[in-house]
């Protein structure tokens, strides 16, 4: 990594700068003010979501036993907490009162007895919705002029999660038609996490704190490499902006769909870890495989996700192939990834304490999380390691004394 002590010093001072902004933002009283106060996502709500793998081929069998093999495999236990039933749940005509109706034919017992259901499980029930006239699939009604009938039906069903779609708008403003539904969701008075599927068209990094409890920064992805690094990258930008209670969303996870190799999809899942984005795992968990399921059940990436201090990392230095993301976690520790973007060959690839903000000698505990090994030797000032291609290594960094 070739880059110069001017370089370093002027990117150390926007980072500086950064952070210092980001500080005064979120701590001045008029900024902090929302209108969803739901008390919700003070970590990155974590759960499933049907659309990745079943796009609108859903019903209330697949959600059922979902639920089931979320609780039997030990994912509930980890805080997989939200089952999110995606796109096409709803018959394409309201009822005469203007009510969504739940598809008869694949969704017969409704959604309170689906909700009932999840319930009885410990799990929550999550629904979508359209800020438009139709959803994306066109084949169910949006939202759009009947927020508050749907805002009050969800809650009555016992919804945990609404997630908000963008088609079929008519072309007005997001933030013109975001908000009536968060308006509507606090007058239906069941707390309700607001999912912002806004795909990023007006930065709603900018403003979806006010109204939801996270925004999409992107498109959606797809079980592709490009796609799953470019959504990480577009997310990266808005850093600053994630918070407790308001979060970046890259999209959902593709884990386990079989588009990636296994590496692939660990730096999936550290890049989203890191970046605080949901854990939104997308895959048939009925059929889940033993080398999925180590990847979506590793605790110590889970905890990077869920650390109580809720700072999006960022991407620190980057050059040719190789990348350093880096955030802070409570208790003075470094949460650092070292990314290898190249497709074939292995690369040494250092992390600077400069790069990483941590004081210079600052000896330094580090545990590679995804070994489950704490090295032995202490180290200062850098950390080196060689990772191989379209992979990377994340490591939690703990000082072990005050630099001198
Ligand atoms: C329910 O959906 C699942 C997943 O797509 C499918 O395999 C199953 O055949 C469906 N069941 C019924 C009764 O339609
Ligand atoms: C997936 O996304 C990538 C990058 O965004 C794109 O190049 C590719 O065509 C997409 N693949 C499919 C099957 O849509
Ligand atoms: C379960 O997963 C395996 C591969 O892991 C696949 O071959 C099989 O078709 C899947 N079964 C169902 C019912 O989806």
């Amino acid at each position: 990594m070739g880059m110069k002590s001017t370089q370093v010093q002027v990117l150390a001072v926007l980072l500086l700068a950064c952070a210092v902004a980001a500080q005064e933002s979120a701590g001045s009283e008029a900024e902090r003010r929302r209108l969803l106060a739901n008390g919700l996502g003070n970590t990155p709500p974590m759960g499933w979501n049907s659309w990745n793998h079943f796009h609108c081929i859903i019903n209330e069998t697949v959600i059922r036993e979902t639920a089931d093999a979320l609780v039997s495999t030990g994912l509930s236990k980890l805080g997989y907490h939200y089952v999110n039933i995606d796109d096409c749940w709803a018959e394409l005509n309201r009822d005469a009162e203007g009510n969504l109706v739940p598809r008869k034919s694949t969704f017969p017992s409704g959604m309170k007895a689906l909700a009932d259901y999840v319930h009885s499980k410990g799990l929550k029930l999550g629904i979508y919705s359209d800020a438009g006239y139709l959803t994306c699939s066109k084949t169910m009604p949006g939202s759009l002029g009947y927020e508050q009938k749907d805002a009050d039906a969800f809650a009555a069903w016992g919804i945990d999660y609404l997630k908000y779609d963008n088609c079929n708008n008519g072309g007005s403003r997001p933030t013109v038609r975001y908000p009536v539904m968060t308006r509507a969701l606090m007058n239906a008075g069941r707390p309700i996490f607001f999912s912002l599927c806004e795909w990023g068209d007006l930065h709603p990094a900018l403003w979806g704190f006010r109204i939801g409890n996270s925004w999409r920064t992107t498109n959606d992805i797809n079980d592709s490499w490009e796609s799953m690094v470019s959504r990480a990258d577009e997310n990266e930008v808005y850093a600053d902006y994630a918070r407790p209670g308001g979060w970046n969303d890259p999209d959902m996870l593709e884990v386990g769909n079989g588009g990636m190799t296994k590496g692939e999809y660990i730096v999936h899942f550290s890049l989203w870890a890191i970046s605080k984005a949901p854990l939104l795992i997308g895959c048939d968990v009925r059929n889940i495989t033993g080398e999925t399921m180590e990847i979506l059940s590793n605790e110590e990436v889970i905890a990077i996700n869920q650390d109580p201090l809720g700072v999006q990392a960022k991407k620190v230095r980057m050059e040719g192939n190789q990348e350093i993301w880096a955030g802070p976690l409570s208790g003075y520790r470094t949460a650092v990834l070292l990314l290898n973007r190249g497709e074939e060959d292995s690369e040494p690839i250092t992390a600077n304490w400069d790069d990483l903000g941590i004081p210079p000698d600052t000896l330094v505990e580090a545990r590679d999380v995804w070994k489950h090994e704490t090295m032995k030797q202490y180290l200062k000032n850098e950390l080196t390691t060689t990772v191989g291609p379209h992979a990377c290594k994340l490591f939690i960094l703990t000082p072990v004394m005050p630099a001198q």
